[in-house]
């Protein structure tokens, strides 16, 4: 029987910059469902696909990234991995750290992130700082503390490792639809994952196994969307804390993605954000994170303003899982239906007693 293993030990190890005497750190992340959406392909008139990486071991893209980030970091012999997040990658980051017997340390705004994230964290053992800031100064704190202490940063930023893991998800995307999309929308926090997006593109492309390039659209909350306005955002707002970003590490990787794949990175709002989540949910039977449904409200404004072609191919990342952020889902106009015990009473509380 062979199954997956996980990217290290899959055909795409040969895109991977993992030394081959290392042994892979993995949780078989990977492989995650491309699904059609019946009700967006029929909104749009175009085919569209979602790509659920809420499916991946932690429940986020993060663990691509990570499994090649700690499979490095254990060869090479540290004993410790350190980074900023606003949540899911330090779940991934404190996984993976568990599976290599390393010690994770995680630097996260405090009171900004969902609790699910946090209870993965605290589960793998992982020591949790909780800064009272925003995720950029998290990240500048780690930056630093990096520099000076035998500790690996396994965030994106200055980890190559990282996006090459991640660029793995639109080699998957290609080798199932058997060619690139011909845009490609997802959610931008941090700028590393579009970056890598579109550099898995690119890397297909140049060895003939993908003819095409799909335009990459990027979507950021409004109230967190420095690279839409241009200029960091002091202190950015959105209820979809995993893309509560003001200051982009991987900034130029972005807008390269944005302008060399003739694409666009535009603002949704955090309604449209919440209506796509509920839809997601209600019509695909895909419950994603609510930061994970900017990349669908993004495809339903650019529908609405005209940019898309009836036709077209449409992939959208997925980027979470729904469970990480269960407060989002239970306060979001939910009211209980209760009852008595009583099977009359149950009916009767359904309007199924006539
Ligand atoms: N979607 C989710 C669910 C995320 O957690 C993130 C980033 C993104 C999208 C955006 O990706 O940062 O590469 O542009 N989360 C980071 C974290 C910031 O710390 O977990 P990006």
């Amino acid at each position: 029987m062979s199954s997956w293993q996980g990217l290290i030990d899959s055909p795409y190890r040969r895109w991977l910059p993992v030394p081959d005497t290392a042994p892979a750190v993995s949780l078989h992340e990977g492989a995650t469902p491309l699904l059609r959406s019946a009700h967006l392909s029929a909104a749009t008139d175009c085919e569209v696909w979602l790509k659920v990486e809420g499916a991946n071991p932690t429940g986020s893209f993060k663990d691509r990234g990570m499994t090649i980030a700690v499979t490095v970091a254990a060869a090479t012999g540290v004993r410790s991995v350190i980074c900023a997040s606003t949540g899911n990658t330090s779940a991934s980051a404190a996984a993976y750290a568990a599976r290599a017997g390393l010690e994770a340390v995680v630097l996260v705004p405090r009171g900004r992130i969902a609790l699910g994230k946090l209870a993965q964290a605290i589960r793998y053992g992982a020591r949790i700082v909780e800064l009272e800031g925003t995720f950029d100064d998290c990240l500048r704190v780690t930056r630093e503390l990096a520099a000076h202490h035998p500790a690996a940063l396994v965030n994106s930023v200055g980890n190559e490792l990282r996006l090459a893991g991640q660029r793995t998800v639109s080699y998957e995307i290609v080798d199932a639809l058997g060619r690139a999309p011909d845009i490609h929308c997802l959610p931008v926090g941090n700028g590393g994952n579009i970056t890598a997006t579109w550099g898995g593109y690119q890397n297909y492309a140049k060895e003939g196994l993908a003819a095409t390039l799909p335009r990459i659209w990027g979507f950021q909350a409004a109230g967190a969307a420095p690279l839409v306005h241009g200029t960091p955002v002091p202190n950015p707002t959105t209820r979809a804390t995993a893309i509560r970003v003001g200051h982009p590490a991987t900034w130029d990787g972005a807008i390269a993605a944005r302008d060399d794949s003739g694409g666009l990175i535009a603002a949704v709002t955090d309604e449209e954000i919440f209506d796509a989540y509920r839809a997601v949910a209600h019509r695909d039977g895909v419950f994603a994170e609510p930061a994970s449904a900017a990349g669908i409200a993004g495809l339903l404004r650019e529908h609405a303003a005209g940019r898309l072609t009836a036709g077209q191919t449409v992939v959208i990342t997925l980027s979470g899982n729904g469970l990480k952020d269960t407060e989002a889902s239970l306060h979001d106009g939910y009211e209980p239906t209760e009852t008595s015990a009583a099977t009359s009473d149950v009916a009767r509380a359904l309007g199924w007693d006539s």
